[in-house]
C-alpha cells in the first residue's frame, strides 16, 4: 500500500513537471564529419556582431561549438540569450520571423533550461545549456567560448539537425537584437561535393565561408599594383 501510494505520487509529479508529449533530447552518435556557421546580420539597429560555428565533435558524439560574438550594444544590458530558431531569417533580416526556438522535443518555455540537466532543455537553447553571456564574461568586446553539445545533429533529416536553421541574440530585456542564418562550411580543400546547403544569395546575410569580396578585389589590386610600384621605387633609386 505504501509503495503503490509513493509509486502514485512520483508517477504524479513526472506528469506535472513535463508536458506528457515532451521528451529528453537523445544524445546524438555517428555525427558526420561536417561544419555550419551562422553570421550575425549588417543591421543598422544594432552594433552586435558575431559568428557561431558548429562542427561534429571529433568522435561523432554531439557537436562542438566555438561561438564569438561582439560590439554589443550599449544601451542594452545583458545576460544576452543566444538561441537557435526553428525558420530561417527573411532576406529583409526580421528576427521575428525565425518564431521560436529549435525545441524537437517539446519542452517549452515554461520550464527554465536546467544547465545541470541539459537533456531536459530545448534543443536550441545554446544559452541555458551553456551560459548566458553577461558583462563579466566580455572581454574587449568580445564574447568568446567553445563548448561541446552532445544532442545536435550534423545530419541533415535527422530530428536534432540544427544546419538549415537560424541563430538569434537576444538582450537581457529579451529583444531580438541580431540574428543570422547557418549555412554549411565547405571543408578547407574544396571538392565538389562540398557546395553550400543553399546558393549563396546578394542578401544581408551572406554564407559565413565565402570571403568578402571587398577583400578579393582589395587583394587582387594590391597584386597587380606592387610589381608596378616596385618598379617605381627602382626608377626611383636610379635616377
Ligand atoms: C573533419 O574534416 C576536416 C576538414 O576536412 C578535417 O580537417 C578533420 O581532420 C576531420 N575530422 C575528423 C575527426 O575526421
Ligand atoms: C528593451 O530595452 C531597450 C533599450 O533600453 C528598450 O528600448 C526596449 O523598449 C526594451 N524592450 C522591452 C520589451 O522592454
Ligand atoms: C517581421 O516578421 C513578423 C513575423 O513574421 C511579422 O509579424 C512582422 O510584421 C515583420 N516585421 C516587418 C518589419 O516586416
Ligand atoms: C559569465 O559570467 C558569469 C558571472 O561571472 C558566470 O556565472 C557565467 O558562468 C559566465 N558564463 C559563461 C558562458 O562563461
Ligand atoms: C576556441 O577554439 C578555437 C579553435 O580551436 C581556438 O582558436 C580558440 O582560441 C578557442 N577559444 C576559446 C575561448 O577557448
Ligand atoms: C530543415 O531540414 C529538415 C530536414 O533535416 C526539414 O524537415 C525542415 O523542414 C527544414 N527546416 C527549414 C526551416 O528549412
Amino acid at each position: 500500500m505504501f509503495l503503490a501510494v509513493n509509486l502514485l505520487v512520483a508517477l504524479l509529479l513526472t506528469l506535472t513537471i513535463a508536458p506528457s508529449h515532451a521528451q529528453d533530447a537523445p544524445e546524438v552518435d555517428g555525427n558526420p564529419n561536417l561544419t555550419y556557421n551562422a553570421r550575425l546580420g549588417n543591421k543598422d539597429t544594432t552594433t552586435l556582431r558575431g559568428v557561431l560555428t558548429i562542427t561534429a565533435a571529433p568522435d561523432g558524439v554531439g557537436v562542438e561549438v566555438h561561438v564569438d560574438f561582439w560590439d554589443f550594444p550599449t544601451e542594452y544590458s545583458g545576460p544576452y540569450a543566444y538561441h537557435i530558431h526553428k525558420a530561417r531569417v527573411p532576406d529583409d533580416g526580421n528576427c521575428t520571423a525565425t518564431l521560436g526556438h529549435f525545441d524537437p522535443y517539446n519542452r517549452g518555455m515554461t520550464t527554465k533550461c536546467d544547465d545541470s540537466a541539459p537533456e531536459t532543455c530545448q534543443l536550441g537553447d545554446l544559452s541555458g545549456k551553456h551560459g548566458y553571456i553577461t558583462a563579466a564574461n566580455i572581454t574587449g568586446n568580445h564574447y568568446r567560448c567553445n563548448y561541446t553539445d552532445d544532442y545536435l545533429s550534423t545530419k541533415r533529416g535527422d530530428t536534432a539537425f540544427f544546419g538549415n536553421l537560424s541563430l538569434v541574440v537576444h538582450a537581457g530585456n529579451d529583444t531580438r537584437l541580431n540574428c543570422g542564418n547557418f549555412n554549411s562550411v565547405p571543408a578547407s580543400t574544396p571538392t565538389p561535393a562540398s557546395t553550400p546547403t543553399q546558393q549563396p544569395s546578394a542578401s544581408l546575410y551572406p554564407v559565413g565561408t565565402s570571403s568578402p569580396p571587398l577583400f578579393i578585389g582589395a587583394a587582387s589590386s594590391l597584386g597587380r599594383t606592387s610589381p608596378a610600384a616596385m618598379l617605381m621605387a627602382l626608377a626611383a633609386f636610379f635616377l
